[in-house]
């Protein structure tokens, strides 16, 4: 499956901790768009699509919250708890997000903007499109 967790470098002193983001070094793609999921009400899941051109990093810069990763062969659950590293998702992969916490606030960056023809939100269309 093509997913990959990035730590990041914590520039921390006295003060606290600090992480930098810069496209190209710790995020390995242009970043055109950056969104983020907050106030996330309880028991919601959400995403249910797969993108069909689209890398994206998230980043759960504070609270927590579940992936469901599935590339139509394999399942995979990913839990997101802390700042310091993302979940890099390439390639035509379903997901879903669960258990967001009550502070969740899920960053994610990616490299294209906003197309709304390169989501499949059909989950057996998405079975077909990954077997090709
Ligand atoms: P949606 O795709 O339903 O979010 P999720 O995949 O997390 O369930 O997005 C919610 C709304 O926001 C929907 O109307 C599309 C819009 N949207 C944008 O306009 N730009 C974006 O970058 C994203 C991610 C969503």
């Amino acid at each position: 499956m093509k997913i990959k967790m990035i730590d990041f470098k914590i520039m921390g002193d006295e003060r606290g901790s600090l992480i930098a983001l810069e496209e190209h070094h710790n995020v390995p793609f242009d970043v055109k768009r950056i969104y983020y999921i907050f106030g996330t009400k309880k028991d919601v899941r959400r995403g249910y699509h797969a993108h069909r051109d689209l890398k994206q990093l998230a980043i759960c810069i504070s609270g927590s919250c579940k992936f469901l990763l599935d590339d139509g062969k394999n399942k995979q659950h990913i839990e997101l708890n802390s700042p310091t590293h993302g979940l890099l998702i390439e390639g035509l992969i379903w997901r879903e997000m669960y258990d967001f916490s009550d502070n969740c606030v899920l960053m994610v960056l990616a490299d294209n903007y906003y197309t709304a023809n390169d989501y499949i939100r059909d989950y057996e269309q998405f079975l077909q499109e990954s077997l090709k």
